[in-house]
């Protein structure tokens, strides 16, 4: 299992230019598969996740090729509709390849899908929405069996603003017989990305980035080109590393309108954001004030995939901050390690109540997903002495090379891998039985 090592104290400081959003590039290419030839994706970021999405398409028979941030796909000889079992199960986003290859093959199979452990994670408004289009659905244990010969256009009113779900319906709904209009739809901006792309493929989708999208079904779609939306999430992080280090940084080809609610929450906490017109300045005080309270939301609310950093953050913030968690009922699983680290936290309902305290410690932590992964890296950042953190392989689902990301930011940090030491070398296996 690698490990980090970050020796804290350091501030970071310096210009940074965001990766491509794997929250964008992951429907993206679900949806490739709906358009006949070659689609060509450019600024995408090498994500484990991204490696996954690829290789259960691969297993499926389409033709995938991915160098220096371009991705080449293509769907044409696509046979299996039973997708790839383990792969499935790494991560959520497999489950956006429901509606497409349904909708293009009339049947798909696949396990239930996996992802962070940050709440049960149900699939229930994606598949009831499926059903209303037409779909025969079974679930056996572990599988989800859905079949239909031509799915049909559908008014759907979703019970919350599911953004994969959302994404799901408009993939299906793209190759369905007729309109299909979602209510209550997500407005991430990753779904107007997603609606723009498959525009360009030949679909006729609008509304994206409001909560009523309609889509006209198409017979079919063919590839494009695109350029991958930048990660407001990585952005945001990054920024929360120069907030929590009394450093600065200048985050590259990020749009600040994506961010409004992260944003004005750093300026709250005495961070000074300058918007430009290729990117965003953030300047930190010496210690931020306390946030308050902060409620995470679908978009445009506070992101809860900055849920993690803010609150590790906040630990050494002056003041009391309430962060509430509103998306996922379990993602407060960083609590316990940032308490090893001297944290002042105490969980009240869906709220984490933090009570600045002056400094954190080094410790020995391990992160338990992607988004508190990155939020022990921020705390490990700020903190006094050594911080290892163990199977940081889940943050490589969310960020590339964040080690080498902030050390050119200043931070003193090292990627141990499982059975090296310090200097790459191999450290000395005691025999099982010696
Ligand atoms: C997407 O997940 C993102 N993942 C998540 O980012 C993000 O946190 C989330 O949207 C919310 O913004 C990708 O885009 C790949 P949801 P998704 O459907 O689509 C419940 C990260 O760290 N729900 O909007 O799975 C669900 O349990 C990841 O990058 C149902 O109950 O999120 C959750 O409580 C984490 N039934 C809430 O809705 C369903 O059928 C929001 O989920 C679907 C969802």
């Amino acid at each position: 299992m690698d490990t980090y090592q970050i020796s804290g104290g350091g501030r970071i400081d310096g210009t940074v230019c965001a990766a491509g959003a794997k929250n964008a590039l992951l429907p993206l290419l679900a949806a490739s598969v709906l358009g006949k030839g070659e689609s060509v994706l450019h600024n995408c970021p090498a994500l484990s996740d991204v490696y996954a999405m690829l290789g259960i398409l691969e297993a499926a028979g389409c033709r995938t090729e991915f160098s220096d941030g371009n991705i080449r796909i293509c769907p044409d000889g696509m046979k299996e509709t039973f997708l790839h079992g383990d792969l499935v199960k790494q991560m959520r986003s497999s489950v956006f390849l429901l509606g497409p290859v349904l909708a293009l093959k009339g049947s798909v199979c696949m396990g239930f899908p996996g992802g962070c452990a940050i709440g049960r994670r149900p699939v229930d408004i994606h598949l009831s929405a499926l059903r209303k289009m037409g779909a025969d659905i079974e679930k056996r244990e572990e599988t989800i069996i859905c079949r239909c010969e031509r799915l049909r256009g559908a008014v759907i009113r979703l019970p919350f603003p599911s953004v994969g779900a959302t994404e799901n319906i408009m993939m299906a709904a793209a190759l369905a017989d007729g309109i299909t209009v979602i209510r209550n739809a997500a407005r991430e901006p990753e779904i107007e990305e997603l609606q723009n792309f498959m525009n360009k493929m030949g679909a006729e989708i609008c509304g994206a980035g409001t909560s009523v999208i309609i889509i006209a079904g198409k017979k079919r779609l063919s590839g494009a080109e695109w350029n991958v939306m930048s990660d407001r999430i990585e952005a945001g992080t990054l920024i929360l590393a120069a907030a929590v280090t009394g450093g600065r940084i200048f985050v590259k080809n990020v749009r600040a309108e994506y961010m409004e609610a992260f944003l004005s929450c750093m300026e709250a906490c005495g961070m000074r954001i300058d918007v430009r017109q290729d990117g965003i300045e953030a300047a930190a005080p010496h210690r931020l004030k306390a946030a308050g309270k902060v409620p995470t939301g679908p978009y445009p609310g506070f992101p809860t995939d900055l849920q993690s950093q803010l609150l590790a953050v906040m630990t050494t913030a002056d003041g009391v901050s309430m962060i509430e968690e509103n998306i996922f009922e379990d993602r407060f699983k960083v609590l316990k390690p940032l308490r090893l680290m001297g944290a002042d936290i105490s969980l009240q309902g869906r709220s984490a109540c933090v009570n600045g305290v002056p400094g954190l410690h080094g410790a020995r932590v391990c992160a338990e997903d992607l988004r508190g992964g990155a939020a022990l890296v921020l705390a490990a950042l700020a903190a006094e002495g050594r911080t290892v953190i163990e199977n940081v392989t889940l943050i490589d689902r969310g960020y590339e090379k964040l080690e080498k990301t902030l050390s050119k930011l200043g931070a003193e940090m090292i990627r141990i891998k499982e059975g090296r030491d310090e200097q790459g070398k191999r450290t000395r296996q005691l025999p099982d039985i010696y």
